[in-house]
């Protein structure tokens, strides 16, 4: 009858209402530039974390090797992987909500991260133009140099398509912090490095690279003479890598551990694990927060500890008033080498070459 009728569309209408136990839709995580020196053990490492339901992988060479041998990993995420043929790029983006981008070239001995500009400017631009496209709304992690200048890239394209949300746009700066707290044990003495916490700060390129082992915890106690060789090794400790590779390329092995853990975060905020916060660069006028560093640095782009959550970069966190007066200076050197990187990435948007 009618009454019984009522209670069970009521009935049904509660039930569609009701938060289903476990999202429906697997979460998919992309790396661009999937077969590179980072890419592959970027890629393994996300292929073995066990937060990772699906991963895809693309790329201009290679990929069905590397994704035919991954797959054989007996972990629980799906991998597919792709080539730009037959939309390849379009294949693997499509309902991604986390993209991590390593693609471009890397630098030899003699160049700065700057004279990758010419040619990984337009990668990360086309690659993000597919983001705005076939996954606007997912996480963006930018890995290519010079970071300073390529996230800015990102930005401007999601500005033009009209996505852009400065809360899902990250620069990976964590090897810096990595490369803190590595170089830091050989004075503390600390068993394991990665207990001490250090705050980088700035951008991604020698004098832009700022330190702060006055704030690290627990406290450390570096001898006057050893600090400035200590921040010198953190601010071009890639140099050191791409010596010791005599062409080979850079980072790509700590390069991968240090994306995997930035990403590995990412993840666990997205999944609303609370209290995580990370330095990363961000476009600072879009987030909590981030106003006032702008206004006092003079730059938009910048990293500083940053608290994440489901929905991205929550709140920028301001310590500069907390900096010691030798990290202030070097602060100003920071932000004068960082203005004109963020300019060149903008520019390189609206005026292309
Ligand atoms: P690599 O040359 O070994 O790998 C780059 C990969 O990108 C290659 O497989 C290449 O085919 C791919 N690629 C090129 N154009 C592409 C496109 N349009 N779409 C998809 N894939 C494309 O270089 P690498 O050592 O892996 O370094 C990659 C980048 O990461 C470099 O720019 C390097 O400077 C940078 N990097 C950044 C950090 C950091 O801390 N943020 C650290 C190390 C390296
Ligand atoms: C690094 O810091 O190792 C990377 O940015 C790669 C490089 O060019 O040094």
């Amino acid at each position: 009858d009618l009454r019984q009728e009522a209670v069970a569309r009521a009935s049904a209408i509660r039930q569609s209402q009701r938060p289903k136990k476990e999202d429906p839709e697997p979460k998919l995580r992309v790396v661009l530039g999937a077969a590179g020196g980072i890419g592959q053990p970027l890629s393994l490492l996300l292929k073995a974390c066990p937060l990772v339901d699906e991963l895809s992988l693309f790329d201009v060479v290679n990929t069905p090797g590397v994704t035919a041998d991954l797959s054989h990993i007996s972990s629980i995420a799906k991998i597919t992987g792709y080539l730009p043929a037959d939309d390849g790029m379009k294949k693997a983006l499509t309902g991604a909500d986390v993209v991590v981008i390593p693609a471009g070239i890397p630098r030899k001995p003699g160049m700065t991260r700057d004279d990758l500009f010419k040619i990984n400017a337009g990668i990360v631009r086309d690659l993000v133009q597919g983001i705005a496209e076939n996954c606007p709304k997912a996480f963006i992690l930018v890995i290519s140099n010079p970071v300073n200048s390529t996230v800015p890239i990102a930005a401007e394209v999601m500005k033009e398509a009209g996505k852009f949300d400065p809360k899902r746009l990250f620069g990976v700066t964590t090897l810096d912090v990595v490369r803190a707290e590595t170089f830091v044990q050989d004075i503390t003495g600390e068993k394991d490095p990665s207990k001490t916490v250090i705050p980088v700060i700035g951008g991604h390129s020698g004098e832009t690279i700022v330190p702060l082992f006055s704030l690290a915890k627990p406290k450390v106690n570096i001898p006057a003479d050893k600090l400035a060789p200590l921040i010198k090794r953190v601010q071009f400790g890639g140099d050191e890598v791409v010596e010791a590779k005599g062409g080979a390329g850079s980072a790509t092995l700590s390069m991968a551990y240090a994306g995997f853990r930035f990403a590995e975060k990412i993840i666990k905020a997205m999944k609303g694990e609370k209290g995580i916060v990370e330095p990363t660069y961000v476009y600072l006028p879009g987030v909590t927060g981030g106003d006032a560093i702008a206004k006092e640095t003079g730059v938009d782009y910048f990293s500083v500890p940053v608290e994440l959550g489901p929905s991205g970069a929550e709140k920028a966190n301001n310590i500069l008033s907390e900096l010691d007066d030798n990290e202030k200076k070097l602060l100003e050197a920071c932000t004068k080498g960082l203005k004109g990187n963020i300019e060149k990435g903008v520019d390189f948007v609206h005026n292309p070459p």
